[in-house]
């Protein structure tokens, strides 16, 4: 039988909630560790949070698969054609251990590779999205509106860039340069960026049009599945960058989000958006 879609999304808005608690309380209260190196963190709450969702997901839908950030094992978890809840217990750990309120759980199901349910949850400034595929988007209770007709320009626009916590060689400086060329007033002359510190936050923004795009140089399936389904629900775009790969991976993949926007002029975004990447 196909996944029964509005019981998968008020399943993970009711387990949104839960740990959305659990976030709020803890926020700026937690020591930390490294992992990948002394930006890369993660918290005992993390970890904490992502086995109650697995544990919650897998009483539930045994038959399904799942992908958790604190549980992959890079180069080995794939992301395969089989329903799969892709998770990450709190985006913005940063945020989380310095208690700035933009951290939030990010909780997504893909069918086919196709992200298909997303919910993201702030606790802090209490913002639920919501969407499934093809049923809209929301905003707590309300819609979100289509931003189809909408204007947009790369010149008139505010965009968020994340250093993310990969901090050297080539990629490092291929992200600064991007940064640069955007900014600069002989390139893509944009009217400012912002860095919220989390990829489902930012990727929000951009679904409400309060962002008109985020671009990042390498993140994860966790960070973006949940916010892709909520975006293209209003018109928004989400464009994969790494060349030969056109879904949304496992980890390490560059990102690029618009928001819904005139037709014409939202392919003329991307395309300038790329002329400024390395
Ligand atoms: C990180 C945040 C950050 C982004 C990184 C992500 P985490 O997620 O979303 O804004 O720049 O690429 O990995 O580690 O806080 O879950």
């Amino acid at each position: 039988t196909s996944p029964n879609l509005p019981e998968i999304k008020q399943f993970l808005i009711d387990l949104a909630r839960e740990c959305g608690t659990i976030i709020k309380s803890k926020s700026g209260k937690e020591t930390y560790s490294d992992k990948l190196n002394s930006v890369d963190l993660v918290t005992a709450i993390d970890k904490a949070v992502e086995s109650l969702v697995s544990k919650t997901i897998k009483e539930k839908y045994p038959e399904y698969q799942f992908i958790g950030e604190e549980t992959h094992v890079p180069g080995v978890t794939a992301l395969s054609d089989v329903p799969t809840f892709i998770v990450d217990p709190i985006d913005g750990t940063t945020n989380f251990i310095h208690n700035f309120p933009y951290s939030c759980i990010s909780l997504g199901f893909t069918i086919n590779k196709k992200p298909t349910v997303g919910v993201i949850y702030n606790p802090h400034l209490n913002l639920m999205f919501h969407a499934i595929k093809g049923q809209g988007a929301y905003l707590n209770e309300d819609k979100l509106p289509s931003l189809e007709s909408r204007p947009i320009s790369l010149q008139s626009s505010i965009v968020a860039l994340e250093s993310g916590s990969d901090r050297s060689g080539e990629l490092f400086d291929n992200k600064m340069q991007t940064f640069r060329n955007l900014l600069s007033k002989e390139k893509g002359f944009i009217h400012g960026f912002r860095s919220f510190g989390s990829a489902a936050m930012n990727i929000a923004h951009v679904a409400t049009g309060q962002l008109d795009a985020y671009w990042e140089g390498g993140c994860h399936s966790w960070d973006v599945t949940a916010g892709w389904v909520i975006l293209e629900e209003v018109g928004g775009v989400a464009v994969c960058g790494n060349p030969g790969e056109d879904d949304i991976g496992v980890d390490n993949r560059v990102f690029l989000f618009v928001r819904g926007g005139v037709k014409e002029e939202q392919k003329k975004f991307i395309q300038e958006f790329w002329s400024n990447c390395q």
